[in-house]
């Protein structure tokens, strides 16, 4: 497999590339500009960058642990393309205590559907809605666990690995009825502690502000921003550092 350039176009300065590993281009679109602020030696690449279309079976019973194995699998494609390099990749669920913390790692998947098919967003819901009936507590969380794998130069002219998760989390409750009409899957019946309004009746922005993948994504981006600063890359000073 061939390397691609690990110097930037002007020759001087060596890039680290951020992969992220997903093929879900709204993500990718969302992060770009988060990611391409911290540092002029960073580019970002999607898995359709790289034309790698992994099949990853997400198998294990963690948010960590399916996060965690993406990452390993998409920097074991990556991994002889640069240089330097920091694989993303995430995993979230909902977790409903009334329900011994399901849907969890099965979110996307809660609700009853023939192998080959996936349930929509809508009979997840549908699902949750009727698996709580009559439950004492209405209590849950969404969970984002980021796994960081990678490479970056140490000072003494050899590597460093990177292994390491993040994490964000929101509590709130689930709703008896579905409100708002805004955002995806468990949006129309998570009311977050302290707020008026369920993320469905929320803008982008101010769900994102809150979110469980808001508070994954900021505490991700701060950790790379200081490994990358540590491996001695300049960092883009924001003034709003997450
Ligand atoms: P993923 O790990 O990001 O693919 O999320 C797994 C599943 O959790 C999705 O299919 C959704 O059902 C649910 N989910 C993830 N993030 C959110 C969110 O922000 N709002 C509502 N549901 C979500």
């Amino acid at each position: 497999m061939s390397t691609l350039p690990s110097t930037s176009t002007t020759g001087v300065r060596p890039l680290v590339a951020v992969v992220l590993a997903t093929g879900n281009r709204d993500k990718v679109r969302e992060l770009r500009p988060m990611l391409e602020g911290i540092s002029p030696s960073l580019a970002l690449y999607s898995l359709a960058d790289l034309a790698l279309s992994p099949d990853i079976e997400e198998t294990e019973s963690t948010l960590e642990g399916n996060a965690r194995l993406k990452a390993a699998a998409v920097m074991e494609l990556a991994g002889p393309m640069f240089e330097w390099l920091i694989v993303l990749a995430d995993d979230t669920g909902l977790e409903v205590d009334a329900l011994g913390g399901a849907p969890g790692v099965r979110s996307a998947r809660f609700a009853p559907a023939p192998e080959s098919a996936s349930p929509s967003y809508e009979d997840n819901v549908r699902h949750l809605l009727h698996s709580m009936a009559g439950a004492a507590g209405r209590a849950a969380r969404f969970r984002t666990v980021i796994a960081l794998k990678g490479r970056l130069p140490s000072g003494n002219g050899g590597s460093h690995e990177i292994d390491e998760t993040v994490e964000g989390r929101i509590d709130g409750t689930i709703t008896p009825e579905r409100h708002g009409a805004e955002g995806f899957g468990y949006d129309p019946v998570f009311l977050p502690d302290g707020s008026g309004k369920t993320f469905s009746e929320m803008s982008l922005p101010e769900k994102n502000s809150i979110s469980h993948r808001g508070r994954a994504i900021s505490k991700a981006i701060a950790r790379i921003r200081h490994l990358m600063t540590v491996s001695g890359f300049p960092s883009i000073s924001t003034g709003n550092r997450p």
